[in-house]
């Protein structure tokens, strides 16, 4: 590649080293003054100040925070980095759960709402930090009991109750490494992960409540546990009431384990190094990744992040709306905000139910000032229409933020206006399950905000666009995103995998962690994400990230959602095809495909300009929201879908696109 260093990028071949960018959006939001006077972090000079301090010396800045936080031994060291592997405060020994819970409890806050909680049919508790305490250490007591070691690895399987806080929070107080497995996957999904893990005890409900009926969690470990050589027993919660079996010797009622479990409890302190949680991902192919994190970095970067990016006070109600099953549950629905002593709100159902003003409805009566959720959730809310929301009282939100995929501006304006009220400033931010915590975002109370990207890096960051060869690249040149230097919540390998660490995170650049994802540096240094790289379209030998095409449709007035993949084409190299889903009101309009055609030209240039549009009624998704464009390129190929679709939210979408295709 060395060779095609001085090419210019606008002449490059297909395979070149940068990717084009072609959005351009240019408003800018600064902080609202009243919002900056009362923030942690006030001004862009307070940001570049501490940011410059950090970057001339990370160590001595990430050792800064973690004094913040009870450790039982000092660190000998801050960082031992033999590339690619990390140890963060070497030498140290703590306990999450402790600085988490116990921390609080002999404050002044160990009365203070820890967890408030809503069920889905309105049913409502709220758990003190001593309560959440007593609970927490008596079923860390369980544990014990059920033969659990510091090590052992635990697999969870229920849906959004508190018991899910309280096992993963005693997992981590008696050493064992916790394997949160989302409520929606199937017994496969199971299986894999706990042979992947050798789990020795499954902690599940009996059944979990969606939409008003219930799915039965029992009956799908008890099929996914035939295969599971390693599993001794399953501890199983009672939710729902559904009719479950339970076998001899293997599986044990929560309430009758609690019932012989004594209140005090021993926090097991353990290395900074040890193993906390292995949260598995899937891979575009193959089989999942279980992404490893260890305890001492993740803590020091999953509270600080939390504390700036969400200027968290103690009046705060903060709500995260991702489920403890993704990487966003574990770090800022139940790690960042109890380490900082926070009051979380906890939903366990969906945002429609028992109709699409739900959110707004929760946010209204539990008095919500930080909300948190995924750009597919705005997207579908825009979708069902503004009266739901316009229809309650939301003056209670102070800030809002998104994850998970970049947001469109139009979706960001529409939060901005219609569930901010334009008081409330937006923090877009960017993160993986691999970064433990969010890397690049705005700190609300400092940074101009710009609809559609998440800004700058946090202090301690180093992250940088790079072209293919690894030298940086030009202001609003399209490249790949990279992060320079270790940081302390990053993983630490992919369990029992060092070979596929390396390859899949530390083989494209030396000495860097690729992302994955594509992305440009604007003049004001922020970063536009503009989607993962295997995404990536290359027409006429211009590589456009599909994000930006989405980015465009979705701003035409019709369009509810899109998605843009590429089809081979003997002329082009690839020909673009989009699958737009369009709004009610606009079905069935015969004009709108060479409308929609145009207006993209119009917004970024002829190159961009879809060759096809199909109708989607819907589009396929995982199950955390993420478009699932590998198996659009399938279907706009004509090819068989292959490869694995058990991630798949709701595989009849596939059908319907499959007869759109005939219809056409
Ligand atoms: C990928 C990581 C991090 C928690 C949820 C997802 C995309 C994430 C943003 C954002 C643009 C984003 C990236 C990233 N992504 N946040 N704010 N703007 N893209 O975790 O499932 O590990 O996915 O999500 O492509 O690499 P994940």
């Amino acid at each position: 590649m060395a060779t095609d260093k001085q090419t210019p990028p606008q002449q490059q071949e297909s395979g070149s080293e940068s990717i084009s960018s072609v959005l351009s959006e240019k408003r800018k939001f600064p902080p609202p003054t009243e919002f900056s006077n009362a923030a942690h972090i006030s001004s862009m000079e307070d940001y570049e100040k501490l940011y410059a301090e950090a970057a001339k010396d990370p160590e001595a800045y990430w050792a800064g925070i973690a004094e913040q936080f009870h450790w039982e031994k000092p660190w000998e060291k801050v960082l031992d980095w033999q590339p690619p592997y990390a140890k963060w405060f070497p030498g140290a020994t703590t306990n999450i759960c402790y600085n988490a819970v116990d921390r609080h409890v002999n404050s002044w806050r160990k009365n203070k709402a820890a967890v408030i909680w809503e069920g889905e049919e309105g049913d409502q508790r709220v758990l003190t930090y001593a309560e959440l305490h007593r609970q927490v250490s008596k079923f860390a007591n369980v544990l014990k009991i059920a033969g659990v070691k510091p090590g052992d690895r635990v697999a969870i399987y229920m849906g959004m109750v508190p018991e899910l806080v309280i096992a993963v929070l005693a997992c981590a107080r008696v050493g064992a490494v916790h394997n949160v497995i989302f409520a929606g996957f199937a017994a496969h999904a199971i299986t894999e992960r706990v042979n992947d893990s050798k789990a020795k005890l499954i902690i599940c409900a009996d059944g979990t409540r969606r939409r008003g009926s219930t799915i039965n969690l029992k009956n799908i470990v008890d099929e996914a546990i035939v295969n599971t050589p390693s599993v001794r027993s399953v501890i199983v919660l009672k939710v729902t009431g559904e009719e479950v079996n339970m076998h001899d010797g293997m599986d044990h009622w929560w309430h009758d384990l609690m019932g012989l479990a004594m209140d005090h409890n021993e926090p097991e302190f353990v290395d900074a190094e040890h193993p906390l949680f292995i949260l598995y991902t899937s891979g575009s192919t193959g089989k999942p990744k279980g992404i490893l994190h260890t305890t001492g970095g993740y803590m020091v970067h999953a509270a600080n992040s939390f504390k700036y990016v969400f200027d968290i006070k103690d009046e705060d109600i903060y709500w995260c709306t991702a489920d403890v099953g993704w990487i966003t549950g574990h770090s800022y629905l139940v790690y960042g905000p109890l380490l900082n002593g926070a009051t979380l709100m906890m939903y366990e159902g969906a945002p429609n139910y028992p109709q699409w003003d739900r959110f707004w409805d929760i946010i209204n009566r539990h008095k919500i000032t930080i909300l948190y959720t995924a750009p597919t959730a705005i997207r579908a809310f825009i979708r069902a229409g503004d009266e739901w929301v316009t229809k309650h009282d939301l003056s209670s939100l102070r800030l809002l933020g998104t994850v998970g995929e970049p947001i469109n501006p139009k979706a960001w304006m529409w939060y901005h206006t219609v569930v901010g009220q334009e008081k409330c400033p937006i923090v877009d931010t960017w993160w993986q399950t691999e970064t433990g915590g969010i890397l690049v975002s705005p700190l609300p109370g400092a940074t101009p905000t710009k609809p559609g990207t998440a800004t700058r890096p946090l202090p301690g960051i180093m992250v940088d666009v790079v072209r293919k060869d690894g030298e940086p690249c030009k202001s609003n040149e399209g490249g790949y995103l990279v992060i320079k230097k270790p940081w302390p919540s990053m993983l630490r390998t992919i369990y029992g995998d060092n070979k596929r660490y390396e390859e899949t995170y530390w083989s494209e650049f030396k000495d860097m962690y690729f992302t994955g994802d594509g992305a440009r540096k604007d003049e004001d240094g922020y970063i536009w994400i503009m989607g993962r790289v295997d995404d990536v379209v290359n027409v006429s030998g211009h590589r456009l990230g599909t994000s930006e095409v989405e980015s465009a449709l979705v701003a035409h007035e019709a369009v509810a959602e899109a998605a843009v993949v590429s089809r081979p084409d003997d002329l082009k190299g690839n020909a673009l095809i989009a699958f737009v889903t369009l709004k009610d009101e606009y079905q069935g309009d015969m004009k709108l495909r060479e409308d929609l055609r145009n207006h993209v030209s119009r917004e970024i240039g002829p190159i961009a300009k879809p060759d096809e549009i199909r109708w989607a009624q819907g589009l396929p998704k995982t199950r955390s929201g993420k478009i699932m464009r590998r198996l659009l390129r399938e279907l706009a190929s004509s090819k068989e879908i292959k490869g694995d679709v058990t991630t798949l939210e709701d595989s009849g979408v596939l059908e319907q696109l499959r007869e759109q295709e005939e219809e056409d």
